[in-house]
């Protein structure tokens, strides 16, 4: 089996860093713009397996798409990271050409392949992605909220002090300061967290969450990749694997959560079709208003990317 990271930079070789360390396929193929980078990461990475005791061989390419043929899953995360005081809807224009030529070049090489979108706007890019792929958007996904339940989880153990394994939680909507975390959905060794925390501790928590991606760029001038990587692995993991977890994913709704025609995170099944199932959560009034809001801002920036490409064509 062969995996297929496109863009070499800070989240893309921590992906394959981290399936290479779990032994997801035989080959894990790195591709970047940038001559030599993708090499030089993944030689580095192979290095690593006689420490590392892993035998999935990683190799780089600088453009050479002949090289990802036949891939089973690949990984999108060439584009550009934001920088302090932009959001992630800043990045829309350039990231959505780099990801819309990749995707061209991805499908023409491994038409049967299964998409994880990491680029930001992440909801947006993988709109973007699907649009071009012309396949089942079960073959096409982003990652965000499997990064973002894992900030808040984290976040909970500490305030908590307990183990971040027995944090579970649920997020739903966009990858924007707009997601939705879900107090009702989160547990500690299956106790309502409700039950430990208090609200306010709760609520600022939830804030912290929503602007993490932000307070990482504050810190260090450019955005996360160590969870971000990790995460992405996670759920190519679960393909491969046919593991069938379930993790909140930006997926295409047609109709669930009475939302239509628009990529949002969702809490899905992952297995060897991609995404198997959308799992319908019974929210209350006050989480279905906060869903509506995040989408109504995805679509805002869904809404600027048809006008940019209405344009084009024109
Ligand atoms: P980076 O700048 O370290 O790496 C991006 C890489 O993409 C660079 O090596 C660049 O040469 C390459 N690239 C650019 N155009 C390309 C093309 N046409 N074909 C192949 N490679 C190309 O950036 P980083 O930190 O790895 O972030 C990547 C993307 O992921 C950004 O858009 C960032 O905002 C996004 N991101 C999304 C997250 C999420 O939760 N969905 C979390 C973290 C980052
Ligand atoms: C993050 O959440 C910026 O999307 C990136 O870290």
């Amino acid at each position: 089996m062969k995996i297929t990271v496109i863009g070499a930079g800070n989240v893309g070789a921590t992906c394959a860093n981290v399936m290479a360390e779990k032994e997801l396929a035989n080959e894990i193929v790195l591709l970047d713009i940038k001559e030599g980078v993708a090499e030089g990461k993944a030689l580095d990475m192979w290095q690593q397996a006689p420490i590392n005791c892993f035998d999935s061989r990683t190799v780089g390419y600088t453009n050479d798409y002949s090289k990802t043929a036949g891939s089973s899953v690949v990984v999108i995360t060439s584009g550009l990271p934001r920088k302090p005081g932009m959001s992630r809807d800043d990045l829309i224009a350039t990231n959505a050409g780099i990801v819309r030529s990749v995707t061209e070049k991805v499908i023409e090489f491994s038409p049967d392949a299964i998409i994880v979108v990491v680029s930001n706007p992440l909801d947006v890019m993988t709109y973007v992605a699907y649009l071009t792929a012309h396949v089942d958007p079960s073959r096409v996904f982003g990652m965000a909220g499997i990064l973002d339940t894992a900030r808040y989880r984290a976040f909970l153990a500490e305030a908590l002090n307990v183990s971040p394994k027995d944090i579970q939680a649920m997020l739903l909507g966009g990858h924007g300061d707009t997601m939705v975390p879900l107090p009702r959905y989160t547990t500690v060794a299956g106790i309502p967290v409700t039950e430990l925390i208090a609200t306010d501790k709760l609520d600022a928590i939830i804030e912290r969450t929503k602007k993490g991606g932000g307070e990482l760029v504050n810190l260090m001038g450019t955005s996360a990749w160590y969870a971000p990587g990790a995460a992405a692995a996670q759920m190519v993991e679960s393909i491969v694997r046919d593991q069938k977890r379930i993790f909140p994913c930006c997926a295409w709704l047609q109709g669930e959560y009475g939302l239509k025609d628009i990529y949002l995170g969702v809490p899905v099944k992952l297995g060897k079709a991609g995404i198997e199932q959308i799992i319908e959560l019974q929210l209350n009034k006050a989480e279905m208003d906060l869903l509506n809001s995040s989408a109504a801002a995805v679509r805002e920036v869904m809404n600027v990317y048809d006008g940019m490409a209405k344009s084009a064509t024109a």
